[in-house]
């Protein structure tokens, strides 16, 4: 059985399916049709599947024009219902993982859709778990699922894998074809056929020895970037109370050509990763009585930023003695990262939310993103950016998109807080700027 997938797969004839059709999973249909599979995406989002069908892109990063004629050609389709797993050889699975309420893993996307295919996944058949998650779960959640019926066997009739999504969205030199790709497997066997199926549709496949490994690597990359933001968000910090430039002591220390990774400080964590991921493990540890104390640090001085930024408003806005409480204060850029309209978790939600709690009256510019509801509050992006500025009291840069004339909103500011140091080259002649 396995020669026979593994066959299927550089042959480019077995047929495919992706369940969960968001960022990470409408690129990865594409790229495997790209690679000469046909490919058929399950998601629950019936408006996605129904501008799939027609073609339409609704992910940034994905153009319509690369979906298009895969549509046209029949390589890629989509659909709501989960009964066409009985006619493919592989699916891979890419819905979300985010965090209940009280900051515990919520696994039910997993749980819900691995229930819902079940009892479609047959012999002969290829499983990829692909949403982040904590080490253990292909083994723990999967497998008993898809097994329990006790049909199938893994790494005899059907093979199981985690494979972790890399994507960053909005980036164009690493891309879902071209960034390696970790691939671990319940069992060696599993392991080979996931390789073969990815590897002939991407660049370069990194097979380890076990799920956990696979888990665990993710988990570790996330990790790596939310606590060295701590750590330069504790250096900016300590940087404000030695009166001393945290952005010329980043340069200068990035000059060091070995040894040394620059990150750079901002107004707190965004994005679907890296702010839950690595709490996905310290819930795990927390179970095996560890205490996940980096994790647990950077996260604490990481979520403090949107209350640093708010004080430095007030600061500022008291240097032009005026209070915070009625102030109008423009906050520029509200997705969670520059040129991307991914709001999740981005850190402009609370230093909006911070802001009016306090009494400013705030509005909120974003060329990508037309209107945010949040705790309550519902505001639209403002229309004519260089007005807005000059009617500011203050205005927040908290995301840097490229579109942005720094130049020419320093011209029109009469007071800017920077957190992104996006007005680092602007020589502040007129003594506007408060930065981070
Ligand atoms: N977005 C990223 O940059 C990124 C990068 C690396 C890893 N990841 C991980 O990949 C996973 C998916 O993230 P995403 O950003 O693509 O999420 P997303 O919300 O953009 O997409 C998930 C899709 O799954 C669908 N879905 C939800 N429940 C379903 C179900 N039961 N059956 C079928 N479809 C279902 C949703 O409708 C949605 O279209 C997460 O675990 C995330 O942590 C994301």
């Amino acid at each position: 059985m396995k020669a026979e997938l593994i066959a299927k797969f550089t042959s480019r004839q077995a047929r495919v399916a992706v369940v969960g059709l968001g960022y990470v999973g409408l690129p990865l249909a594409v790229v495997f049709a790209e690679a000469g599979f046909n490919i058929t995406g399950i998601d629950v989002d019936l408006e996605k599947m129904q501008a799939l069908n027609r073609g339409e892109s609704y992910i940034q990063d994905i153009p319509t024009d690369r979906v298009a004629p895969l549509v046209e050609s029949g390589a890629l389709s989509g659909t709501t219902d989960f009964q066409v797993l009985k006619e493919m050889d592989a699916v891979s699975v890419c819905v979300p993982t985010p965090l209940r309420k009280t900051g515990d893993p919520d696994l039910s996307y997993i749980v819900s859709a691995v229930e819902d295919m079940k009892a479609y996944v047959h012999p002969g058949m290829v499983v990829v778990l692909e949403s982040t998650t904590y080490p253990g779960s292909t083994r723990e959640i999967l497998l008993p699922i898809l097994t329990g019926d006790n049909v199938l066997e893994v790494g005899e009739n059907f093979f199981l894998a985690f494979s972790p999504e890399r994507v960053d969205p909005g980036r164009e030199d690493w891309t879902t074809e071209n960034t390696p790709k970790v691939v671990g497997g319940i069992t060696a066997d599993c392991t080979e056929v996931i390789a073969a199926w990815y590897g002939a549709a991407l660049d370069t496949v990194v097979p380890v020895s076990s799920t956990e490994v696979a888990e665990m690597s993710k988990l570790l990359e996330n990790t790596f970037r939310m606590i060295n933001i701590g750590l330069v968000n504790e250096m900016a910090l300590m940087c404000d109370r030695l009166e001393i430039d945290v952005w010329e002591v980043i340069e200068a220390a990035a000059t060091k050509p070995f040894g040394y990774m620059k990150f750079t400080p901002g107004p707190g964590l965004g994005g679907h990763c890296i702010p839950i991921d690595p709490l996905y493990l310290s819930w795990k540890l927390r179970g095996l009585h560890y205490n996940t104390r980096f994790i647990n640090l950077a996260s604490e001085i990481n979520a403090n930023m949107p209350r640093y930024v708010v004080s430095k408003v007030q600061d500022a806005l008291n240097q032009r003695e005026k209070p915070l409480k009625g102030s109008r204060v423009l906050v520029l850029g509200a997705a969670y990262k520059p040129d991307v309209d991914d709001l999740r978790e981005s850190p402009a939600l609370d230093v909006i939310g911070l802001l009016r709690e306090k009494g400013a009256e705030v509005r909120f510019h974003d060329p990508y993103i037309p209107k945010v509801r949040h705790d309550g509050w519902n505001l639209h992006s403002v229309g004519d950016l260089l007005s807005e500025v000059e009617d500011a009291d203050c205005v927040v840069m908290v995301t840097d998109h490229s579109s942005y004339d720094m130049q020419a909103v320093y011209q029109a500011a009469s007071l800017i807080v920077d957190t992104r140091n996006a007005f680092g080259g602007i020589s502040d002649q007129g003594k506007k700027i408060y930065s981070l």
